[in-house]
């Protein structure tokens, strides 16, 4: 259809794309084949990533990211990542990077993968007109110590690239504030702060984001739609929510696209923005995601310019980068 081509076609940004969860699975197999690594319960029959819910999700998440051992891998899994990006119109992207994940939060072994990634990330943008800038992330249901030491990571290395400090993992576990400390430490290097928050708890999990972390984005937040209050706030504090409907409905937040809140939240006035965070693992793209807005929510031209518009502002990387964008 004509409309879905010119979609296709549209410059996209997302702001919420987790480097390991971005590896398409051929890749991930490939890897393990090549180091005789067995990877066992990880993929289906027909490739994919195999897993019920958000517990086995982050299994297999870890699982598969197991294989991903030097800085080397990582900058292989930059450039594929980025592949794909260029494929679906993405021209920026933020990716959260995990010291856990990346030398195990030590500083000097961070230093080299960081390394990697950005010299693969700036061929690509030579070669395939993407930028992509990092956000070190750390993981929840690692617990607080591991933040701080992926926070030292990330105040070590902030600069214009790598711009900002989140968090993913088990929202279940523990609270917002035990995670305090990291953030601010990363806040008082520099750098921008998001946190995911109110995918699985409800509209709580996110007021606590913005009041005990002072992060200026949130991801997921969609269940701040439960709470008109909290919208408002996040309406006038103009905090911004990464939301990834594709994710929400792969992974059982919604039992589908037409019951996601995305609309809703918009139409408070809250700010959304819409990206992929893992991809291959929910079967999705950001053309996809973009497909799926316009076949259910109707959403136009108007409503993608308006999107890409609030998601160059509200983008970490530096003000002349961002106006490259705009
Ligand atoms: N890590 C990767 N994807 C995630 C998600 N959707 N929620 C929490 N942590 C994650
Ligand atoms: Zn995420």
């Amino acid at each position: 259809e004509e409309s879905l081509h010119r979609i296709r076609a549209l410059p996209k940004l997302e702001l919420h794309l987790h480097i390991e969860g971005a590896a398409p699975p051929g890749f991930i197999r490939g890897l393990a084949q090549e180091k005789s690594i067995r990877l066992d319960r990880v993929f289906r029959e027909d490739g994919s990533y195999a897993y019920g819910d958000f517990a086995e999700f982050l299994k297999v998440y870890e699982a598969a990211t197991s294989v991903l051992t030097s800085p080397r891998d990582y900058a292989r899994l930059t450039t594929a990542v980025l592949e794909q990006c260029a494929a679906s119109g993405v021209i920026y992207a933020e990716a959260f990077l995990s010291p856990d994940f990346c030398g195990g939060g030590d500083l000097g072994a961070w230093r080299e993968y960081l390394h990697a990634m950005r010299e693969a990330a700036a061929e690509a943008e030579r070669d395939m007109g993407v930028t992509l800038r990092g956000i070190v992330t750390c993981v929840r249901h690692f617990g607080p110590d591991k933040a701080k030491a992926a926070a030292r990571c990330a105040a070590e290395t902030a600069d214009d690239w790598l711009c900002g400090f989140g968090m993913g993992g088990d929202e279940n576990r523990g609270s917002q504030r035990d995670f305090a400390y990291a953030f601010d430490m990363a806040r008082e290097a520099g750098l921008r702060l998001t946190t995911h928050a109110g995918e699985w708890r409800g509209p709580r999990e996110v007021r606590d984001a913005v009041t005990d972390l002072r992060v200026e984005r949130v991801g997921h937040g969609v269940r701040a739609a439960e709470d008109p209050a909290l919208c408002e706030m996040l309406a006038e504090t103009g905090v911004v929510l990464e939301v990834c409907p594709g994710s929400n409905v792969a992974l059982g937040v919604y039992p589908d696209l037409r019951r996601h809140p995305i609309n809703d939240l918009r139409a408070r006035g809250v700010k959304v923005t819409v990206s992929t965070d893992d991809p291959p693992f929910f079967h999705t793209t950001m053309v996809q995601e973009y497909q799926n807005l316009a076949l259910v929510f109707g959403w136009e031209e108007e409503e993608f310019r308006d999107l890409a518009k609030t998601t160059a502002e509200a983008a970490f990387c530096s003000a002349d980068t961002r106006a490259a964008l705009l």
